[in-house]
């Protein structure tokens, strides 16, 4: 007989099963809280609560574990690629040859997007927020794949083509934005340098790869790929819960994504040190503001839901951007900057009782910054890298013969019956 939790409750007895993890996380599972008792949890923002099982990706925010698919993150970062990367996580495996030729081959094959769909472009301000054009256009993929709408229909093709059409949409988008004639994807690129030669290639002169950047972009997508039950991974699970379509279900991702505290916070972060650099405020003052809870400033780019420790993943994005840095003999003060309020930080009372240090959107600015990438893109960036976890999630889930759609209970606190009065009497 397996650990059970006891519960009394009006002076009767209940039993609850433990759920334990292939990793030991243990759970108390609650199915049957209701049923028995009567009595739902209240838990706001979910920080104590499990919302499903998985496979795919496991934390551990105490000693600063990420693997994903079992593998930890500093393997997949150092031999990977975004591409190999996202088939581990979508089909559990990392590919043998012949497989990986056939998915790469797949997003070669769909990564180009309707000619009518560049049209949306132009209804654009040119001012708009690349996400907002992002979600909108992913969205939109459905009107150009009504048979997306019966979603249970060809998931694999639908989801690759995805992969590979947002990369091509946000490239687009930047294109448009600055006025430039937009770059089509070449069949003989690989996908980052498919990507790059996309926002920076011009049809008057040959573009030259750059094989650090090229190799820094596989890693950032790579890093950025899966967070298990983050915001918008969660907002991907729930509205595709619903059955919706693929396109619904990841454009609700990006939405969610766009927050500045989640995957906004690499946009934040920057905008932060541009602002303490311009004020030409001390790190020292910045840091005593943040603590002031008036001031409500936040430290943008510390802090994490889950990691009580540093972020693998940023400790892996700082010594890259140090790399690749030193590499082209160049110093950014804004690297200098953030390394001085990391500094500050891990070394104040208040971050440390908190367990504030830096997350994954803390040092990934400086990249993409050094790649050329416009700041109001930085979001489009975690979107693009990210999109391979939703569609694994969200396929883990359409494929559990027992998922049912989400749908949270709430304890009412407004007001009791009352009677209409009519507006003579009010
Ligand atoms: C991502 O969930 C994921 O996995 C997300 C992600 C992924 O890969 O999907 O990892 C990506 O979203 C990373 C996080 C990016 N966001 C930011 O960097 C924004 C700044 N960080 C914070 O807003 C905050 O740390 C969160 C949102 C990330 C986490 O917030 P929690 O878990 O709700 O923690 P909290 O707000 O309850 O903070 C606990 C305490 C509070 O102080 P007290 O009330 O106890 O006095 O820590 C303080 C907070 O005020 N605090 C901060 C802070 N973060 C928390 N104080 C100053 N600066 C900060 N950044």
């Amino acid at each position: 007989m397996g650990e059970h939790a006891k519960l009394t409750l009006e002076g009767k007895d209940y039993e609850f099963p433990v759920f334990i993890g292939s990793e030991g996380e243990k759970a108390i599972d609650i199915s049957s809280l209701r049923a028995k008792t009567g009595y739902v949890t209240l838990d706001p923002a979910y920080v104590n609560t499990g919302a499903t099982t998985s496979a795919i990706t496991y934390l551990d925010g105490e000693q600063g574990i990420l693997r994903y698919r079992g593998i930890p993150i500093e393997q997949l970062a150092e031999h990977s690629t975004f591409v190999e990367t996202s088939y581990l996580l979508i089909h559990g495996h990392l590919p043998n040859k012949e497989e990986l030729q056939q998915f790469s081959g797949l997003l070669t094959r769909h990564s180009m997007i309707h000619e009518d769909m560049k049209h949306f472009f132009d209804g654009y301000p040119q001012s708009a927020h690349p996400m907002a054009i992002l979600s909108s256009m992913v969205c939109s993929l459905s009107a150009y794949y009504p048979e997306s709408l019966n979603v249970y229909e060809n998931m694999d093709i639908q989801s690759t083509r995805l992969l590979s059409k947002l990369r091509t949409i946000a490239a687009f988008s930047f294109k448009k934005s600055i006025g430039q004639p937009i770059m089509y994807p070449q069949d003989r690129l690989s996908y980052c340098e498919n990507f790059l030669q996309m926002m920076f290639a011009v049809p008057s002169r040959d573009f030259e790869f750059d094989p650090d950047i090229v190799r820094a972009l596989n890693i950032l997508l790579i890093l950025h790929a899966d967070h298990e039950q983050n915001c918008s991974t969660s907002t991907v699970r729930l509205v595709g819960s619903s059955q919706t379509n693929l396109y619904a279900a990841m454009s609700s991702g990006i939405l969610a994504l766009w927050g500045p505290l989640h995957g906004g916070a690499n946009q934040a972060v920057i905008e932060m040190l541009e602002e303490i650099q311009r004020s030409g405020m001390k790190c020292s003052e910045f840091v005593e503001k943040v603590k002031d809870k008036d001031s409500k400033i936040k430290l943008m780019g510390f802090g994490h839901r889950v990691y009580k420790t540093y972020d693998p993943r940023a400790k892996i994005l700082k010594e890259m951007t140090d790399l690749i840095l030193s590499k082209k003999g160049k110093s950014d003060p804004l690297l200098d900057l953030a390394k001085e309020l990391e500094e500050a930080a891990l070394t104040d009372p208040y971050f440390i009782e908190r367990n504030l240090y830096p997350n994954v959107d803390f040092y990934s600015g400086i990249l993409y910054k050094e790649m050329g990438i416009p700041i109001n893109m930085f979001t489009v960036m975690f979107a693009i890298g990210r999109l391979p976890g939703w569609i694994a999630q969200w396929k883990e889930m359409m494929d559990d013969p027992n998922s049912k759609i989400g749908r949270p209970r709430q304890i009412y606190t407004g007001a009791t019956e009352r009677e209409y009065v009519a507006m003579d009497k009010r």
